[in-house]
């Protein structure tokens, strides 16, 4: 049984779909402050299974305690948290009480039940503005913003609980740029408002609720001046997860995994690929640089193949083609 907190979210729906498939029994809670229990429905449609819902804040020790008096956990899929960058910092304390003391409570639960496994969602973000790509595992870190700052944070309290207890099993996932949707369109990437995220906004712009794209800076020293990253089929992420699932059963102790393609994007390259695949024009807008973006950022993901046996098998047209096939159903 494999419990994953934020479960009805954009990647942890994606990662429910993949455990199901795999013959997992999950439980899913989540806060649904972001997303929307009906997602679990899609995941049932896709997969023919049902996962265990809770409506349960990691925050909410009494909630995270019943929930694991109901089911024993082999291990625990961390998704749940706060995630956007420029909303970080706005409201840092917002931010470090719910993603820090959120993922303190969470531990302490687990450990009270014994469950010593966990695949935490990290991020690239992670590896700052000071590293040239394509990023190692061991290159130094550090963060912009509070978002980021709270990742590395769980990161680091990660590490130390398993150097304390060496029965401890821990996968620390630093995604890169997860985009596109489950090629059934039923789930996908759906922010409320307006997008952050440059495919979601290109999805708006597609499906006419937005009139164009704001370009975040041409004066990069990139392939056309414009930001490249690393994008990565959420379907790929969510397998992913699997694999370190799976390099739980067998390992003890911390493992740090960049989940990328090792191929980057330029903005202009992904709204090219967009139109191509939705057949759509995206009209854009050259606006000033956005304030804590790094020029480039991409993986070196040797480390992933070598450890869990994974690569990413999707590139950016099939990306496109599935986040466009999505925006067009749902969005
Ligand atoms: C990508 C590129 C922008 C929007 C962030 C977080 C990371 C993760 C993913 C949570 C950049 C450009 C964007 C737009 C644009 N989030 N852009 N116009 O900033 O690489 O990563 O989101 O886990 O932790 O840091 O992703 O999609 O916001 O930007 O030109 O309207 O697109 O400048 O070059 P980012 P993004």
């Amino acid at each position: 049984m494999i419990l994953v907190t934020g479960g009805t979210g954009f990647i942890g729906s994606h990662t429910c779909v993949e455990l199901l498939n795999a013959g997992y029994e999950v439980v899913v809670i989540d806060n649904l402050m972001n997303s929307k229990a009906e997602s679990l429905d899609a995941v049932k449609e896709i997969t023919g299974k049902s996962c265990t819902f809770y409506k349960v804040d990691i925050n909410d020790e009494a909630g995270l305690r019943e929930v694991f008096s109901k089911h024993t956990f082999e291990c625990v899929i961390h998704f749940a948290g706060l995630k956007a960058v420029g909303e970080s910092c706005q409201k840092p304390h917002f931010y470090y009480s719910n993603n820090i003391s959120g993922t303190l409570t969470l531990l302490k639960v687990m450990n009270e039940f014994g469950c010593k496994g966990i695949v935490f969602s990290s991020s690239a973000t992670v590896y700052g503005n000071n590293n040239e790509p394509p990023f190692t595992e061991d290159m130094p870190t550090s963060c912009t913003n509070p978002y980021g700052w709270t990742k590395l944070m769980q990161e680091q309290m990660l590490t130390d609980i398993a150097l304390a207890d060496k029965d401890m099993r821990v996968v620390l996932l630093r995604y890169f740029n997860p985009i596109g949707a489950h090629p059934s369109g039923l789930i996908g990437e759906n922010p409320n408002g307006i997008p952050n995220n440059l495919v979601p906004y290109i999805c708006k712009v597609a499906i006419g609720q937005l009139p164009y794209l704001n370009v975040y800076g041409n004066d990069y020293d990139t392939v056309d001046g414009t930001g490249v990253r690393d994008y990565i089929h959420v379907v790929d992420l969510a397998k992913g997860h699997l694999a370190a699932l799976k390099y739980l059963e067998k390992n003890t102790g911390v493992l740090t995994v960049n989940l990328g393609t090792g191929n980057g994007y330029s903005v202009l390259q992904v709204v090219d690929a967009y139109a191509k695949a939705s057949g759509k024009e995206i009209p854009v807008n050259i606006a000033p640089r956005r304030q804590g973006d790094i020029a480039s950022g991409y993986a070196n993901a040797s480390k992933a193949y070598e450890k869990l046996g994974w690569k990413a098998e999707l590139g950016i047209d099939e990306m496109c083609r599935d986040a466009w096939n999505y925006a067009s159903k749902k969005m």
